[in-house]
C-alpha cells in the first residue's frame, strides 16, 4: 500500500528510542515567510481556498520540505476547521486573523452544536492527508493536528482572536455548565477528527492548546486539562511500534508539565518560558519533549541561531541524564511571516550537525 518510512527519527524520538540526530520540524513551517507560499496563495486567492483544496494543501505542505531537511511534515490546514464544520461560518479578514459569523454566546447556542461528519463536512481535510501521504512517498512522517477543546472554545465564544478572553472567561464564571457542554461536544469532535486523520494516514497527531496559559491554575484544571486527558485517553492509536504518537502542545502551560505527562500522551510540546532541562527533569523520561526555541531567535544572526540551538540541545541533554533521546527539536510557538528562510536553514543544519556529535 504505502511505502515504508525513509526517515523515522521523529517517530523514534517520540518513542524515546535512540536516534542518529535529533529530529526537527517547526510549527508553521509552511507559511507566508516562504515566497513560494505567497505565490501559491496569490493564485489560490485565499488561505481558506488553499486549505480546502487538497492538491494545493499538499503543495504547500511540501514546500518547506523542498528547502530544508526537516524530519516531519505537518498537514496544511487550520485548527478552526472543526468550528467551521459545526456551522459557525469561519472567515478571515486581512490583517485581523480568523473570525466567526455565528459565535457561541449562550447555552442555547451550545445546544445546537454537534460533532461534524469527518468524511463529508471535513472530507477535504482527510483528502488532503491522503494526497500528502501519497506525495510524500515515505520521505518523512506526516503530522495531523487539532486545536484543544479550550483553545477552540476561545475562538468560538470570542468570535475570533482576543486580547483578554473576556467573553469566554465570563462564561466560565457565570455559566460554567454551558461552557462544559461546549468543551464536551468539542472534545468529542476533536477525538473523531484526530481518529479520522489517523485513519487517512497521519502518522503522529498534535493538539494545540495555544490559549491554555491564559487561564488561572484553578480554571486550567477545570476547563482545559480534563479535556486534554479525555483526548489522550479516548483516542485509539494502536500499540507498540505501530502506535500513533500524540503530542500535547501548550503555550504558557509549563506549570502543568507533570499533569500533562500523566495524561497518557506520548509527547509534550513546551514553549520557551521553561528550560528544556528543567522540563526533562520534571517529566522524568515518562514522555518525549518537543521544543522549545523562542521563535524570535530567528531574527538573530546565523551565529546567534546556532548558539541558541546548541543551548537548547544541551539543556535537554543535561536534564535527561546526559542523553538526547526523547527530544524533538522545534520552536516554542509558530513562525512569523517576516522571518528569514536562510535562518531556518541554519537552524535545521545546526540541530542535525550538533546533535550528531
Ligand atoms: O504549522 C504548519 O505549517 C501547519 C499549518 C497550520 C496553520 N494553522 C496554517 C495557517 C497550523 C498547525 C495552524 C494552527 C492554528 N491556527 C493555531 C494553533 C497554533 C498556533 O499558532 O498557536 C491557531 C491559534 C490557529 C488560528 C489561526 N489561523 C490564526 C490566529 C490565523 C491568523 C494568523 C496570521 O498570521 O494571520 C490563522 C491563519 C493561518 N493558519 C495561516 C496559516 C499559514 C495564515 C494564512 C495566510 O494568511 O496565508
Amino acid at each position: 500500500m504505502t511505502s515504508p518510512l525513509k526517515n523515522d527519527r521523529f517517530l523514534r524520538a517520540l518513542r524515546r528510542e535512540p536516534v542518529d540526530r535529533t529530529p526537527v520540524w517547526l510549527m508553521r513551517q509552511a507559511g507566508r515567510y516562504l515566497p513560494e507560499y505567497r505565490e501559491t496563495r496569490r493564485q489560490a486567492g485565499s488561505f481558506l481556498g488553499m486549505a480546502k483544496n487538497p492538491d494545493v494543501a499538499c503543495e504547500v505542505t511540501l514546500q518547506p520540505l523542498r528547502r530544508f531537511p526537516l524530519d516531519a511534515a505537518i498537514l496544511f490546514s487550520d485548527i478552526l476547521t472543526i468550528p467551521d464544520a459545526m456551522g459557525l461560518g469561519l472567515y478571515f479578514v486581512e490583517g485581523e486573523g480568523p473570525k466567526f459569523e455565528r459565535p457561541v454566546r449562550s447555552a442555547a447556542d451550545v445546544a445546537k452544536l454537534g460533532v461534524p461528519d469527518m468524511e463529508t463536512e471535513l472530507g477535504y481535510v482527510m483528502d488532503a492527508v491522503r494526497v500528502i501521504r501519497r506525495e510524500l512517498d515515505g520521505a518523512v512522517p506526516l503530522i495531523g493536528f487539532s486545536g484543544s477543546p479550550w483553545t477552540l472554545a476561545c475562538y468560538m465564544v470570542e468570535g475570533g482572536g482576543s486580547k483578554d478572553f473576556a467573553r469566554i472567561k465570563a462564561m466560565a464564571l457565570n455559566e460554567p455548565a454551558a461552557l462544559h457542554a461546549l468543551l464536551s461536544v468539542t472534545a468529542d469532535a476533536v477525538v473523531a477528527y484526530l481518529a479520522a486523520q489517523r485513519a487517512a494516514g497521519a502518522q503522529a497527531l498534535q493538539v494545540f492548546d495555544t490559549w491554555g496559559g491564559v487561564l488561572s491554575p484553578a480554571m486550567y484544571r477545570e476547563f482545559s486539562l480534563p479535556y486534554l486527558q479525555r483526548i489522550a485517553q479516548g483516542l485509539e492509536r494502536g500499540e507498540g511500534a505501530q502506535r500513533t504518537p500524540l503530542i500535547l502542545f501548550g503555550k504558557g502551560t509549563a506549570a502543568y508539565l507533570e499533569d500533562l505527562a500523566d495524561t497518557g500522551a506520548e509527547g509534550i510540546g513546551v514553549d520557551w518560558l521553561v528550560e528544556l532541562g528543567e522540563a526533562a527533569r520534571r517529566t522524568g523520561g515518562r514522555v518525549a519533549l518537543q521544543g522549545n526555541l523562542d521563535p524570535t531567535t530567528l531574527y538573530g544572526s546565523p551565529d546567534a541561531v546556532r548558539r541558541e540551538v546548541r543551548r537548547a540541545l544541551d539543556s535537554y541533554r543535561d536534564g535527561n541524564g546526559g542523553s538526547r533521546e526523547g527530544h524533538v527539536f522545534n520552536l516554542g510557538h509558530g513562525m512569523s511571516p517576516d522571518m528569514n528562510p536562510e535562518h531556518v536553514a541554519v537552524l535545521v543544519d545546526e540541530v542535525h550537525a550538533y546533535s550528531a556529535r
